[in-house]
């Protein structure tokens, strides 16, 4: 019977078979100890010479580290530890013997790792980081809905820009001339909203961006949700219970992979208490009293973020920016003409942004000004005008990129670790 090696504990005493790959081989004299990741969790198996035949034996000693194998054994409480088990080795088979494998158990440089990415996948850190990513994704899928949002999918060819033409991928569309890359699905699902009230978009999206930072891709996946009926306070309280949400999620769901990354758990569970809250006028006074010599209109640098949360325990929202610095399709603020009714969400412990979001522009005569003034071709942007021709509202939403919060929930330095195959100015390939 093949089983995986996380069902150990309900197996003990009990003959079963394995397979997955050798990931590390130690011996001491008579006795091998395999550790063996068969995929959904990892496990330490135990040859000893004396209980084995010698042809077994054999396949042991040749069996190199990622060779393809198929063990079987007994399942055995580990001698020391409490709750971990092991496998006392009966026989084992190798299915493919694996080359000399380039990725050694040391520490290699990043340039290294990354051109080696479809291996490095493999390595512990790797795996955990992959299985937290997806759990991030079904807590996103499991909150949304249970808030009475739906899944309404946005195309990636697009014809006009959602953030601003400076970060825009374009490519030739048959005779129908230049299309662009998706910068965010927000402005057609603003279109869905009008049809089922709320709804989410949740795939790649892409960005130009010239930036080599540890929080820049090119490619990404993000989560656009839209409200109708929603402004600017609930779109905040929407967007503070779903990082909430996900946060107790991970918790409760991902506690070998946050052990396996050294994740300070302490620290994400204090993330479940109200958030902080600052205006971009009160930031701005806030960072001068820290020193900063930011001034005001300009956008927040990782720096300016850094001061901003150092002595929080919970995500910051910063709102209400400059209208001046931000997207055509914020809502001006009625109390500052000068400002929109937009957010920013801060991560602690240097997580940076992780949510921009906005109440948006419903009144049609504002909006066609903004689309004017910013240059931007009224052609394009007719159908998103036509929102507000035909049964306009007030509402909101915000965009969520999944690599930012894995990158803060994980703890991982640099955001090229929180997406399979990451996608940045400098790197195309595998
Ligand atoms: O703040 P942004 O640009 O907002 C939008 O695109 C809106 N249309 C979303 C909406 O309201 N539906 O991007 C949203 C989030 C950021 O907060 C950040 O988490 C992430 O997307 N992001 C990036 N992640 C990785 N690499 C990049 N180059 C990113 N740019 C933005």
């Amino acid at each position: 019977m093949y089983i995986s090696s996380k069902d150990f504990s309900k197996h003990i005493g009990e003959e079963v078979a394995i397979k997955g790959w050798l990931y590390n081989k130690r011996s001491s004299g008579p006795i091998v100890f395999l550790e063996i990741r068969d995929g959904f969790s990892w496990t330490q198996a135990v040859a000893a010479k004396a209980s084995i035949s010698a042809e077994v034996w054999a396949e042991i000693e040749k069996a190199t580290q990622e060779s393809a194998i198929e063990i079987n054994g007994k399942v055995a409480k580990h001698p020391k530890k409490e709750n971990v088990f092991e496998l006392q080795v009966t026989d084992l088979k190798i299915i493919q013997l694996a080359e000399n494998y380039p990725i050694a158990l040391k520490d290699h440089g990043p340039d290294f790792l990354m051109d080696n990415r479809h291996l490095w996948l493999r390595s512990k850190r790797q795996w955990a980081i992959l299985r937290l990513r997806d759990a991030i994704k079904s807590a996103f899928y499991s909150y949304l809905h249970q808030e009475n949002f739906i899944n309404v999918d946005s195309p990636i060819f697009t014809p006009n820009a959602c953030e601003g033409a400076t970060t825009l991928f374009k490519i030739p569309y048959f005779d129908l001339g230049d299309a662009y890359l998706s910068q965010s699905g927000q402005l057609y699902i603003e279109a869905a909203i009008a049809s089922v009230g709320r709804c989410y978009d949740f795939g790649p999206v892409f960005r130009a961006e010239k930036s080599k930072t540890k929080r820049h891709l090119t490619e990404f996946w993000m989560m656009d949700a839209e409200a109708a009926f929603v402004e600017h306070e609930q779109n905040l309280q929407i967007q503070e219970n779903l990082i909430r949400f996900i946060v107790r999620w991970c918790l409760e769901h991902c506690q070998e992979e946050l052990t396996l990354l050294e994740r300070n758990i302490e620290n994400l569970r204090k993330v479940d208490a109200p958030f902080k809250r600052y205006t971009y006028t009160e930031a701005i006074e806030k960072l001068h009293q820290l020193g900063s010599d930011i001034k005001f209109g300009e956008d927040l640098g990782n720096d300016d973020e850094g001061l901003l949360t150092k002595d929080s325990d919970v995500p910051v929202f910063i709102h209400k920016w400059p209208k001046s610095i931000k997207p055509f399709y914020m809502k001006r603020d009625p109390e500052n003409a000068g400002l929109v009714l937009n957010d920013d969400l801060i991560a602690t412990e240097n997580g940076g942004e992780i949510i921009g979001g906005s109440q948006r522009e419903d009144d049609f005569n504002l909006l066609s000004e903004k689309i004017q003034a910013e240059g931007l071709i009224g052609e394009e942007y007719e159908w998103y005008r036509d929102l507000r021709r035909y049964g306009s509202v007030p509402h909101s939403g915000f965009g969520v990129g999944l690599e930012r919060v894995v990158r803060w929930i994980s703890g991982t330095e640099h955001i090229r670790e929180c997406i399979p195959f990451p996608r940045t100015i400098a790197r195309l390939r595998p």
